[in-house]
């Protein structure tokens, strides 16, 4: 079993603090600066080499044809973009599951209520275990397994667990998972049972269970696989390269991303950052992070002191998945608002469950973390920072089934027993099931009445 910290060996990527701007060669178990503590992103020197110097055009081509390619690291939506990935020494090492190549659907009906005109979604809930999760997963997964790392490890609102559960037990590996007891829907939980982790469910919440993963890597020979690793952000960029690639390189006016830990929004940002920088796309779309009212400890951030301190707090939201006080990427995240000219809103439980119908009423469905984006655009077309004739791209994070509970009980009226003052606009959204005789007649009078 290897003990030491994982290396990057292969191509021109390294890896580098984002406080102190130091270059390490192989990062300790935590992912962290030894001298600073700060978080390590991996950068690409050779990008800017003359000799090495990638051709948008070459790329852009090379990336459409490998779509013909049936090889398996070309069927791969992440791996098909590896020019701009740390890429391990031979594609049979790879552990994928096929993840990425997700579609973008119109949401006609979300446009038309919001009042923009162009309105798409990225949905990252088609990956294979139906979340966003499984494109940095491949990627991290395969720098564990190629590190000699038998045991991988995370702390979950859910996804991640499911995700990285999976990834283990395709690349033959072990995983542990530490999740807040209680508080991760039973579709996620299922999913770490059903493919084979260990599974802790500790009493406290999210930001608890991180504090003990992070001793717990630094007592056994465990790979961390929370986003704090920075190979799984590599990953997770693909999914605005990919996004970008299907609006024909022309980048759309706004990005709007659900933000918990903050991996995804940072990743997101940084591909867009990477695109234009190596001249696949001429501007920056502004990228916008929606957090929950209830666990909103970046929009705190931004308007108490404009990015420059985070006061962890205690979070609550019945958007489980991003259920996080204390989100670990919240740096990274600045940077991004700041690069691309984006903002940070925030949307109360109310606003998401009415989005997320919304988003069902479309025939794309949505798991209720995801639908903040939505509940979030609303806003932001109101407030004039999103214009009617701008084109907006929600990423949608999860699938629709990850989490029923919150859907069924929304549906029945049964998700805010007290909210009385919300009853009628709930209402407009709510298809309750209904009970009836096993009739004809009943069922041609439940029509009539529809
Ligand atoms: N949407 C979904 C469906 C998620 O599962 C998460 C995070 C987010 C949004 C937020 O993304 O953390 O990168 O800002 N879920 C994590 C988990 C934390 O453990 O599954 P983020």
């Amino acid at each position: 079993m290897q003990d030491a910290g994982t290396k990057l060996e292969q191509g021109s990527a390294q890896l580098r603090c984002i406080g102190c701007g130091s270059v390490l060669q192989s990062a300790g178990r935590n992912f962290r600066c030894p001298d600073c503590d700060d978080l390590l992103e991996v950068t690409y020197p050779g990008w800017k080499c003359a000799d090495t110097a990638l051709r948008p055009q070459d790329l852009k081509a090379s990336w459409t044809e490998r779509r013909k390619s049936s090889a398996y690291v070309d069927q791969s939506g992440v791996w098909r973009f590896r020019e701009l990935l740390p890429v391990p020494s031979g594609p049979a090492s790879l552990v994928s599951l096929s993840e990425g190549n997700t579609p973008v659907y119109e949401l006609p009906n979300c446009a038309r209520s919001t009042g923009v005109e162009a309105l798409f979604a990225k949905h990252q809930g088609m990956n294979p275990t139906g979340s966003f999760k499984d494109t940095g997963m491949t990627v991290a997964a395969t720098f564990a397994r190629l590190e000699g790392f038998r045991w991988v490890a995370c702390a979950s609102t859910g996804n991640t667990s499911a995700s990285m559960a999976a990834y283990a037990a395709r690349g033959g590996m072990r995983s542990v998972v530490l999740i807040p007891e209680g508080q991760v829907s039973w579709g996620k939980l299922s999913q770490a049972l059903d493919y084979g982790a260990v599974t802790c469910q500790l009493k406290t919440d999210f930001d608890g269970c991180m504090r003990v993963l992070n001793e717990v890597v630094q007592r056994m020979p465990v790979c961390l696989l929370n986003s704090v690793n920075p190979y799984r952000l590599e990953g997770q960029k693909t999914a605005a390269i990919e996004l970008l690639e299907q609006f024909n390189w022309e980048a759309p006016d706004h990005i709007i991303v659900p933000g918990g830990n903050l991996g995804n929004s940072s990743a997101i940002g940084k591909a867009c950052m990477e695109m234009k920088e190596l001249g696949l796309i001429s501007r920056l779309p502004k990228i916008s992070i929606i957090q929950a009212e209830g666990a909103n400890p970046l929009v705190r951030a931004m308007r108490e002191n404009g990015g420059k301190k985070l006061s962890p707090m205690r979070a609550d939201t019945m958007a489980t998945a991003i259920r996080i006080g204390n989100p670990a990427s919240w740096k990274k995240a600045v940077r991004v608002l700041e690069a691309t000219g984006g903002t940070v809103e925030q949307v109360s439980e109310v606003e998401i469950a009415l989005a997320k119908a919304e988003i069902g009423a479309d025939g794309v469905g949505c798991e209720p973390a995801s639908a903040v984006t939505l509940a979030g655009l609303k806003k932001l077309v109101k407030q004039g920072f999103i214009k009617r004739n701008e084109s907006v791209v929600l990423i949608l994070t999860g699938h629709m089934l990850k989490d029923p509970d919150f859907t069924i009980k929304f549906h029945r009226g049964d998700l805010f027993p007290d909210k009385k003052d919300d009853a009628a606009i709930l209402k407009e959204q709510q298809r309750a099931p209904i009970v009836l005789d096993a009739s004809v007649e009943a069922v041609l009078k439940a029509l009539e009445q529809a």
